[in-house]
């Protein structure tokens, strides 16, 4: 099928490279001249395991296209996805600016039948929004559909190939029929729904997912009090399939360019809709709380930040990107600002580029020992798998104070406390951590 997709963000960038994998003629559209002058190259403007080669593979077999003018391709276009960003506003709602852009140039530029499929994060109704502004230029047939995009950062291409589902919201057989068969030679359920229920199943599932994040924090704070250790307890408590053992990991909190937008502007679309949704205040409250709980915890257990040299590891807001997006770390680093630290030092794998545009009075260093050398704390921001094996007695070495904050439960307190270090992890008691666990828990 012959598919345009415009916005080369994440979700834009990977959906039309994988659906040029499965077969598809995909051109590939943004406004942004040196990207898609980049692009073209077969380079990625993002770190995401296995994308550059799959761009290169399907450049060269003239599959995958990218371009500036989406005048060019529309003429050509069966299926056309809208995957441009929807950042929050002042108020958490989402702005739909690019989405409204796009459907303008569409209703301009038509002249046959398609099928529009937005997959940007919207708020209900966007899809009949856009149904109206093209309409406004076009009178022939089309139809837009609701699709949305569950891939997670650094593990986007696997995702494509493996969904848990693909939800699309549909109007008419036609048009639902048109989107299962883009979609038909990947494995895994596929719904179809209202495009209302579509549009609401990606902010649903989201909020949902931060919701078990910000419970687990909690739970993991309450774990401190009363001496029980958070990854036994998440372990125990994910055996049941009811609950389901993901997205119970304690720590700083989340982050990203999709959960804190998207409980945003969920919370809000509740709200100009006459309903309060509480617990999703909450889970918004706990989760910027989380960050400052443990750097409280830091604080008290060095006797203060201020004049203190510290290094951050990890400044991604997850692993395996390096993305720093509303990134915990990046709080981090800010409350330890606030707090007089004189010095930090931060390493990451793969985000400093990208963090120094966002974090001043920080000095960036490519190697973890260097960060942490005359240090008075290491603080684990990001759950790199890197920083669990790290030769932690060489680290205690070069450091000034042998004080940890494992701001994402990776490292083996016990080991570490053998080497004399004193780590501060999150949800786990005093009683907790004077009994080694002999088991492996894993979350
Ligand atoms: C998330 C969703 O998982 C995807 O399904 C969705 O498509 C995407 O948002 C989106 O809306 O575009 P992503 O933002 O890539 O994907 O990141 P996640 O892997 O979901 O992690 C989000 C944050 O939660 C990270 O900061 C991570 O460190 C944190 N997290 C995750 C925890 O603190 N604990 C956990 O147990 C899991």
């Amino acid at each position: 099928m012959k598919i345009s997709v415009v916005g080369t963000g994440y979700v834009g960038l990977v959906t039309g490279t994988c659906l040029a994998d499965i077969g598809h003629y995909v051109t590939c559209v943004d406004i942004d001249e040196a990207k898609i002058a980049k692009m073209q190259r077969a380079k990625s403007p993002i770190f995401e395991e296995g994308l550059e080669d799959m761009m290169k593979k399907n450049i060269e077999v003239d599959r995958l296209h990218f371009t500036t003018r989406l005048s060019d391709v529309l003429a050509q276009t069966e299926v056309l996805f809208i995957a441009v960003g929807t950042p929050s506003d002042a108020e958490g709602k989402a702005d739909l600016q690019y989405v409204e852009a796009v459907a303008h140039e569409i209703g301009k530029n038509l002249d046959h039948e398609i099928v529009v499929a937005n997959k940007s994060t919207v708020p209900v109704g966007t899809a009949r929004m856009v149904e109206s502004i093209i309409r406004k230029y076009y009178h022939g047939p089309f139809e837009v559909v609701s699709c949305p995009e569950f891939l997670r950062e650094g593990t986007a291409v696997y995702d494509f190939y493996h969904p848990d589902r693909v939800v699309i919201g549909a109007r008419t057989k036609r048009g639902a029929d048109t989107m299962l068969k883009v979609f038909e030679p990947i494995k895994g359920e596929k719904v179809v729904t209202s495009v209302e229920s579509s549009e609401m199943i990606k902010y649903a599932s989201n909020a949902f997912l931060a919701t078990k994040i910000s419970f687990i924090n909690e739970i993991a704070n309450i774990c401190e009090r009363v001496g029980a250790d958070i990854d036994e307890v998440a372990y125990g408590m994910g055996l049941d399939t009811r609950i389901g053992n993901k997205f119970l990991r304690a720590g700083l909190g989340y982050g990203g360019s999709c959960f804190p937008k998207d409980v945003r502007a969920l919370s809000q679309i509740a709200g100009t809709n006459g309903y309060e949704f509480k617990l999703l205040k909450s889970v918004i409250a706990v989760n910027n709380d989380q960050r400052k709980f443990l750097i409280e915890k830091l604080e008290r257990v060095l006797g203060g930040i201020r004049g203190k040299k510290i290094a951050v590891f990890g400044l991604a807001f997850k692993n395996n990107t390096d993305d720093v997006r509303e990134s915990a770390a990046l709080d981090v680093i800010e409350l330890l600002q606030g707090r007089g630290v004189a010095e930090i030092r931060a390493f990451d794998p793969q985000a400093m580029e990208n963090a120094k545009r966002e974090v001043f009075n920080v000095q960036f260093v490519s190697d973890p020992y260097d960060a942490a050398t005359g240090a008075d704390a290491v603080i684990i921001a990001t759950e790199w798998e890197m920083f669990s094996k790290l030769d932690w007695a060489r680290m205690k070495e070069v450091m000034r104070q042998p004080f940890i904050l494992d701001g994402r439960n990776i490292l083996d307190v016990h080991a570490l406390s053998k080497l004399g270090f004193t780590c501060i992890s999150v949800g786990k008691g005093k009683e907790a951590l004077e009994i080694p666990v002999t088991k492996s828990v894993k979350v």
